[in-house]
């Protein structure tokens, strides 16, 4: 296996507000997760052999979810797919320095759940404390019980999960709310439904890709009467 490029974790946590307990768990992660095999949610690659992987956003996208957040003072953040909870721990940082709030943080897999619990558990109390949990299928579990009002969406899902997840949370998106989509270069394919609606303005998003590796696709939902 090739040896990990770990150069991007610094500079990326350099931009991070956090105990330095919690830096360090991040670093810790991010090392675990940079260290595993790439996995591109492809109907190729079935999702299995992702069950005990981190498959989680890297150390500078996750930095830039977090000064997105912090830049927007979003303080109702729905997370789709959860995984071991890295990028949780990001959003629930910002929303907590936003003045709070909550995360709505989403796994089907009771492992990777339980070992998020115990990672935001480790991350301490300022991270803790806004999270909340749905385990099962994020299709069930978003159904009921949405904020009156949310500020960001990260799409951090299967593929063809993204599309059925945004219809869900849609609703409740208040105008100018965030929506943070990963690998959207490397899973181009799978993302075809969600693109198609991203793209049709009538439907009331603009969005842009930033370069990182894999693509990371940010959008802004104006409202569906903008011009
Ligand atoms: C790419 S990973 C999330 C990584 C996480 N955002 C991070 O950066 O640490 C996607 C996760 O979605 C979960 N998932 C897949 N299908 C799901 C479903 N139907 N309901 C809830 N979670 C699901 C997978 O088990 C996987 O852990």
């Amino acid at each position: 296996m090739p040896t990990p490029d770990l150069s991007t974790i610094d500079p990326a946590l350099a931009s991070v507000v956090a105990a330095p307990s919690t830096l360090a768990l991040l670093r810790e992660l991010h090392t675990a997760a940079l260290s595993e095999p790439a996995y591109v949610s492809t109907d190729e690659q079935p999702a299995s052999v992702a069950l005990d992987r981190f498959v989680a956003l890297e150390p500078d996208k996750a930095a830039l979810v977090y000064l997105l957040l912090r830049a927007s003072g979003a303080r109702h953040v729905v997370e789709a797919g959860t995984s071991f909870g890295v990028s949780t721990i990001y959003l629930a940082l910002a929303v907590g320095q936003n003045g709070g709030g909550k995360v709505i943080a989403t796994e089907n897999e009771p492992t990777k759940a339980a070992g998020a619990r115990e990672h935001w558990r480790r991350a301490g109390a300022d991270v803790e404390r806004w999270i909340e949990l749905r385990e099962g299928d994020i299709r069930e579990t978003l159904k009921a019980d949405l904020p009156k009002q949310v500020d960001a969406l990260l799409l951090d899902i299967w593929t063809f999960l993204a599309l059925p997840t945004l219809a869900l949370v849609k609703p409740r998106l208040r105008v100018g709310a965030l929506i943070v989509v990963d690998n959207v270069i490397a899973g181009a394919a799978g993302y075809k439904d969600l693109f198609e609606y991203l793209d049709d303005p009538k439907n009331g998003f603009r969005s842009t890709t930033a370069p990182y590796p894999g693509g990371l696709r940010v959008a802004v939902y104006v409202g569906e009467g903008d011009p």
